[in-house]
């Protein structure tokens, strides 16, 4: 599958997906977010595939946010009946397999959300984070009021969201918001070091445990704890579960079959 916005590669068991408008610092339009979709949900669909990693053309910018060319005509009403933004959420966000954000300058607005979906972000020392939004009249509007909060915490995010200030890699380390940080030149090769690592993994135990720290973020501890058992009381029911236990007490590597 070819796509007009993004570029697709598979580097082994994993798929790096590149946002590819390096001309308008990689926004993110209408056509984006299908190519987007597209590409998310054949990923989930591959059983060859394991992890992916997501990242920006060009040296500049992971993604400088929303098309605001898209946006500024648009009528209020036309965002409301179209539901504007809530395709992030179910063909992004609802990726069932790991992926991770590799960001590379500028992630703004809807950029820094669309970093946030990821499970991790690596980020280079080159990145920026920030929700300029409330410079051009409004919010953010893909998740990054709610994301940026639990991520960084009520001071941070309140600050960058009234402000508009951005966030250099290094206060985003520091801040939780990325997992880590990589020379800008390293970036892509980590990210891809990293998604491998993950991708040699049994993949049913990937999903859950990305399902589970997803809801230590998304729910309340109770409910999360509760969950948390049950989906490992799933997992012991797999022959991966088997096979990795008595790998493990035979003293040799596991050879995992996805089942
Ligand atoms: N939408 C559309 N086009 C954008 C864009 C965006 N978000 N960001 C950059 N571009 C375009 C510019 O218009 C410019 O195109 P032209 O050459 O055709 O003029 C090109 O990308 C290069 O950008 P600049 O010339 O501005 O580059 P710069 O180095 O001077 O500045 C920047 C870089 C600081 C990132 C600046 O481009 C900028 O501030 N961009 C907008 C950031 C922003 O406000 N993002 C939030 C968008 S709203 C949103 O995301 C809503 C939401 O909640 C989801």
């Amino acid at each position: 599958m070819t796509y007009q916005n993004i570029l697709v590669e598979r580097h082994d068991a994993v798929t790096l997906i590149t946002l590819n408008r390096p001309q308008a610092l990689n926004a993110l339009n209408t056509a984006v977010l299908a190519d987007l979709i597209d590409a998310f949900a054949a990923f989930d669909a591959d059983p060859d595939q394991r992890c992916a990693v997501l990242t920006g053309s060009g040296e500049k910018a992971f993604a400088a946010g929303a098309d605001i060319k898209e946006m500024v005509d648009k009528p209020a009403a036309d965002f409301f009946l179209q539901d504007f933004f809530s395709g992030w959420q179910r063909g992004v966000v609802g990726t069932r397999k790991p992926w991770i954000a590799a960001v590379n300058g500028f992630a703004l607005g809807g950029g820094c959300e669309l970093a946030m979906m990821a499970d991790f972000i690596l980020a280079s020392d080159t990145a920026k984070f920030g929700q300029p939004e409330i410079k051009l009249g409004v919010a953010p509007g893909m998740g990054g009021s709610q994301r940026l909060t639990r991520a960084v915490g009520k001071a941070k995010a309140m600050e960058m969201c009234l402000t508009g200030r951005m966030m250099g890699a290094e206060e985003a380390e520091r801040s939780g918001l990325v997992a880590r940080i990589v020379p800008a030149a390293d970036l892509l090769a980590d990210a891809l070091k990293t998604a491998a690592t993950i991708a040699a993994m049994p993949p049913l135990a990937a999903m859950v445990n990305k399902e589970m720290v997803n809801l230590a973020f998304e729910s309340g501890l109770a409910q999360g704890i509760q969950s948390e058992r049950r989906l490992f009381q799933l997992l012991t029911a797999t022959e991966d579960k088997r096979e990795g236990m008595t790998a493990f007490v035979e003293k040799r590597p596991a050879v995992w079959v996805g089942r």
